[in-house]
């Protein structure tokens, strides 16, 4: 799975461990997406998604890490972050991503929800192994 930051990106890695987390992981996100001049909205759907992703790589994935930094193209900017764990992975793909299906208690709606709110979401699972989730938000 290509990473998306590129020579010169800054990405920073942040542990995932407990609820806390979560929380510190909202307000790095919200930081970036200031620095690269998202709108509020853009701001709170890029917020919204990490946040619902921190969770389920906690909740989910046992814990893990997420890399979170400014990306650029040519043109422009923007907010990416990679939440990674060593977790038991996702059987079912097609599966985890509808709408209202839990393999627990949940609603259902994180996974679909984070990709609706973003502008590039990118899955990779490999059961036994782990779970990556890789999201941009770009500056417009
Ligand atoms: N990192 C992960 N590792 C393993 N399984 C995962 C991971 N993330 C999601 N899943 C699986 O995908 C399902 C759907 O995830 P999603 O975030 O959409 O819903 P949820 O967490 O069950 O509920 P909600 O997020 O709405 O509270 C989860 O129930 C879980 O089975
Ligand atoms: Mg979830």
């Amino acid at each position: 799975m290509t990473a998306p930051w590129a020579a010169g990106d800054d990405p920073q890695v942040y542990s995932v461990a407990r609820s806390a987390d979560v929380v510190q992981i909202r307000q790095v996100i919200r930081a970036l997406a200031q620095q690269c001049r998202l709108s509020l909205v853009d701001q709170t759907k890029m917020i919204t998604a990490a946040s619902e992703l921190a969770r389920n790589t906690l909740t989910y994935g046992g814990g893990g890490t997420v890399s979170a930094g400014v990306v650029s193209d040519a043109s422009k900017r923007g907010v990416a972050a990679v939440f990674e764990d060593s977790g038991p992975g996702i059987a079912d793909v097609d599966q985890a991503m509808t709408d209202g299906w839990t393999s627990g208690g949940g609603l259902g709606l994180g996974l679909s929800g984070a990709r609706r709110l973003v502008d590039d979401f990118r899955l990779h699972t490999v059961p036994g192994e782990g779970t990556t989730v890789t999201i941009i938000k770009w500056a417009r």
